[in-house]
């Protein structure tokens, strides 16, 4: 019977400009190991998980799209440390677990490419889905229903910290928030920023970064959702440190140029200092 363990990386979406289109991974994790078994079987989930759960509905997607016969699988979640609903990619994790689960109870019949258009289907959009593939940086975008991407290398001179809060925020609240339009400027304004930030990213142009970054298409309507981020805003945002909604929400990336610890006088948020992850999905 076959077994394998694969293990994801949480990943922040959007970096500001970078709407749908720029995630980088981080070195938080979840584990699942996939066996072969008689039934279908999920252990150690949390119960309101075993429903609708992503890991398996993507698994089984693989073979729906391909057309081929079920393998039946125990699933097990070995380790849960990316948090749930907080815009650390979680639904990403879960996503890319079950498709590269699924390849391998194949005999690994797909390529990497295809794997991340299954998983960006059912999760609508690349921006979680590539840097927890690819690890580093990736921006991406979905035409004819497959995705187009480039991946970066983040600088070693860049430093990250998420702030994460004691209560989540469902991605559907937090895209219904967003208008129907924007204006043109604003758009302008965010597409010339948007182009230039990966590059920044990779070559650690921190005063670049600082520029490039804010722009005026989501954030804006996001924060009245999440209650205290503005006034963390404003506490942490300096000459050092620049601080985003990572991806939908709730917890917040702050982005450094100085190895230091952050210090926020809200409670409600956990602050974690964490690396950028390089490598992506590993097989294990
Ligand atoms: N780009 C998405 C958003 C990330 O901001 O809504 C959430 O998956």
């Amino acid at each position: 019977m076959k077994k394998v363990l694969i293990k994801v990386p949480g990943t922040s979406a959007n970096l500001g400009v970078g709407f749908d289109a720029l995630g980088l991974a981080l070195d938080l994790y979840n584990e699942y190991l996939f066996e072969e078994s008689d039934e279908y079987e999920l252990v150690n989930f949390l119960d309101d998980y075993k429903e609708d759960n992503l890991v398996l509905a993507s698994y089984k997607r693989v073979f729906e799209v391909l057309g081929e016969e079920e393998i039946k699988v125990r699933i097990t979640e070995v380790k849960e440390d990316i948090p749930v609903s907080r815009g650390l990619g979680s639904s990403a994790a879960c996503i890319v677990a079950g498709v590269v689960g699924a390849n391998n109870m194949l005999g690994n019949i797909l390529d990497i490419n295809a794997l991340i258009d299954i998983a960006t289907s059912i999760e609508g959009h690349p921006d979680n889905v590539l840097p927890c593939f690819l690890g580093g940086l990736t921006s991406g975008f979905i035409s004819g229903g497959e995705v187009y991407y480039t991946n970066y290398d983040i600088s070693k001179d860049l430093f990250f910290t998420i702030l994460v809060p004691n209560f989540p925020l469902e991605t559907k609240v937090a895209r219904n928030a967003l208008p129907e339009k924007i204006d043109f400027k604003d758009a302008m304004d965010n597409l010339a920023k948007a182009v230039n930030l990966p590059i920044m990213i990779a070559s650690g142009d921190f005063i670049g970064i600082k520029k490039a970054i804010r722009g005026a298409i989501h954030e804006k309507y996001r924060y009245p959702l999440i209650t205290g981020a503005e006034k963390i805003l404003y506490e942490v945002t300096d000459e050092n440190h620049v601080v985003l909604i990572s991806g939908a929400g709730p917890s917040l990336l702050v982005i450094s140029d100085i190895d230091d610890e952050i210090r926020i006088s809200n409670e409600n948020f956990k602050v974690i200092k964490v690396k950028a992850n390089k490598k992506g999905v590993e097989i294990k």
